[in-house]
């Protein structure tokens, strides 16, 4: 069996992270013979939270798990790190204006990047998904010099499964037997899930999903619009936003990160914008359709893009451009 690795869950006592920390410690994400060491990060006044789900995983008697560290203190949390899952932000709150919410956000991924840089392994994958992820990402990276922005990813796997799932649903095949849905720009309601270059596998035949679905209005439609507000109605409905399915979506980020994707298979996950070939401004980390090789991952490249496409990957893409600019005047205050 290979040496431990060290991973990071912040926000670790909240619902995400309830459901993510067993995945981790089962094996689930970064595969059967690899031991993990967990730690888990969050605000002093939930360390007694965190000590009830280290009993729970102790009484769950997982052998890959060899140890578990809880704490409020960046500098051992962040100590020699080869994956940290950065969940914790600052809660959206009516009373709370989105500009004081981006300001109090970029003070905590300031930070933490801040800690990436001094106590991490340099080879450490950094995974953003405290909302706003793309922009809280793009914080922690610029605050860790040292780490390579390569390194750096934030999670819109969750609004890509949602599209997979809601296409399946349609032709009434698996969820499996959709592949290469794009989830393009912010994780946001501007978000543009993208089925064009879509396949769909229908009694043993793969084809566009254009092409299956035969429902163009439905595609360029209902189906954007019910991934984009997805998550408001999983809060409607439950009281509580999405959890085990946001756990699901990191645990297949990052076991692709590990593992590469799989031969044909391309997948939506935010990366660094800079040098893409979609014309997307740089210095933004934007969600594009990847593969990964090595634990590196490259952005689909030739991909046609249509009048329809363009537009709805501009709009995104202006709100992040507006995102950064404010984020980044926090920064340098
Ligand atoms: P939650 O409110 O149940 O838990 C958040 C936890 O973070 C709390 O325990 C809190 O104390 C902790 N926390 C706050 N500030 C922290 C800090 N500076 N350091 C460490 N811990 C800190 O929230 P939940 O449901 O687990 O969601 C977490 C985040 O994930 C939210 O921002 C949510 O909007 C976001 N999210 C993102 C998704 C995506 O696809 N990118 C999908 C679903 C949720």
């Amino acid at each position: 069996m290979s040496d431990p690795i060290r991973v990071l869950v912040t926000g670790s006592a909240g619902q995400i992270a309830y459901s993510l920390v067993y995945s981790i410690a089962k094996g689930d994400v970064f595969g059967k013979d690899q031991p993990v060491i967990l730690t888990l990060l969050d605000i002093p006044s939930m360390l007694l939270v965190l000590e009830g789900i280290i009993m729970e995983l102790q009484d769950c008697a997982l052998p890959l798990l060899k140890e578990v560290v809880r704490t409020d203190k960046e500098a051992i949390a962040f100590k020699d790190l080869d994956v940290a899952i950065l969940v914790g932000s600052m809660p959206r709150k009516e009373s709370l204006e989105w500009k004081n919410l981006l300001r109090a956000n970029v003070n905590i991924f300031r930070s933490q990047g801040a800690a990436l840089n001094k106590y991490a392994k340099k080879t450490v994958k950094v995974l953003v998904v405290g909302s706003p992820a793309n922009t809280n990402c793009l914080i922690a990276a610029k605050s860790a010099p040292s780490i390579p922005k390569e390194n750096f990813s934030c999670l819109t796997r969750l609004d890509h499964n949602r599209t997979a799932s809601q296409v399946a649903m349609r032709l009434g095949v698996s969820s499996g037997n959709v592949k290469n849905i794009i989830i393009w720009g912010n994780h946001s309601s501007t978000q543009y899930p993208d089925v064009h270059h879509a396949k769909v596998t229908v009694s043993g035949t793969e084809m566009g999903v254009f092409d299956a679905v035969k429902d163009d209005d439905w595609l360029k439609g209902d189906l954007i619009s019910t991934v984009q507000q997805r998550g408001g109605a999983v809060i409607k409905a439950r009281k509580l936003s999405s959890a085990m399915s946001a756990a699901k979506a990191i645990c297949d980020h990052m076991r692709d990160i590990w593992f590469g994707t799989p031969e044909g298979h391309f997948i939506s996950m935010g990366v660094y914008s800079n040098g893409n070939p979609y014309d997307i401004p740089d210095d933004l980390i934007y969600s594009f359709p990847v593969v990964i090789k090595n634990k590196s991952w490259k952005i689909v490249d030739g991909l046609e893009i249509n009048d329809f496409s363009r537009g709805k990957m501009d709009a995104t893409a202006a709100e992040l451009v507006e995102e950064r600019d404010m984020a980044v005047l926090f920064l340098r205050v």
